[in-house]
């Protein structure tokens, strides 16, 4: 049954923050918005999914010619190298990662999380427009997400399975995102996520389709 606390608020986080560092982004991203904020910020993210294509095809040949360096090295690259590349910026799969690491309201922010920051918005074109929070806020969202869940993929691998029919089972059986955060009653609430892998309610994942795409040619390219 669906758990009601999933269409609650997720927990409000700091506005009054310095422009472009990764308080900013967790400002202005549909992730962590308020629910006025959300539709608009979540339509940015829709428009730069919108336009991109043949997904599963990039992420393939691109996993080919790394394929000499390490399966550690293709899952933390080939994901955001990808999208990055569909929205015209070059592979900032580095600094990407490096937000990752702080990108939660609940976690600290690193120094090497700021430099990050600092070189994304720059390669994005310098400006804090929401805009550029909704290009690197999908990058991030991405990331994590789709490293591990092509990493779970690769581990639980049987050799009668294509690589979808894997996808779906590693996705029912060991999702890579477990627990999401509302705020009820004013107090964070830990939501269970095993059983709707992609969320659910207004803050739904709206990379599924590519994250998908992007796992399929990873593991085609590993696995045949
Ligand atoms: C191309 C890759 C991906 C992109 C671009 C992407 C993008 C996003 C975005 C923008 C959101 C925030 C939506 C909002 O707040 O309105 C989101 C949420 C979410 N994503 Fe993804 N995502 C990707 C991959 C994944 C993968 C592989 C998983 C796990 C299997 C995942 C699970 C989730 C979940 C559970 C949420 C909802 C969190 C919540 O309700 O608090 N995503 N995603």
């Amino acid at each position: 049954m669906e758990n009601p606390l999933i269409e609650a608020p997720v927990p409000p986080v700091p506005q009054d923050v310095e422009p472009g560092g990764v308080g900013w982004l967790r400002a202005n991203v549909a992730r962590f918005s308020r629910p006025e904020d959300h539709a608009r910020r979540r339509a940015l993210v829709l428009d730069e999914l919108a336009t991109m294509g043949a997904l599963r095809d990039k992420a393939f040949a691109l996993t080919r010619e790394m394929r000499d360096g390490g399966v550690d090295r293709i899952l933390w690259t080939v994901p955001v190298a990808v999208l990055a590349a569909e929205l015209g910026l070059p592979d900032v799969s580095r600094d990407i990662v490096a937000v990752s690491g702080s990108y939660h309201p609940h976690t600290g922010i690193g120094d090497d999380a700021e430099e990050a920051m600092r070189r994304l918005i720059e390669v994005c074109g310098g400006g804090v427009a929401e805009r550029t929070a909704a290009r690197i806020g999908l990058l991030v969202q991405a990331c994590d997400a789709t490293a591990k869940l092509v990493g779970k993929a690769l581990a639980a691998h049987r050799s009668d399975e294509d690589a979808e029919g894997l996808l779906d089972r590693v996705l029912r059986e060991d999702p890579p995102v477990r627990i999401t955060r509302r705020w009820v009653g004013g107090e964070v609430v830990e939501v269970d996520l095993s059983e709707r892998p992609f969320g659910a309610g207004p803050k739904r994942c709206l990379g599924e389709a590519q994250a998908r795409q992007v796992a399929v040619g990873i593991l085609d390219a590993l696995l045949c």
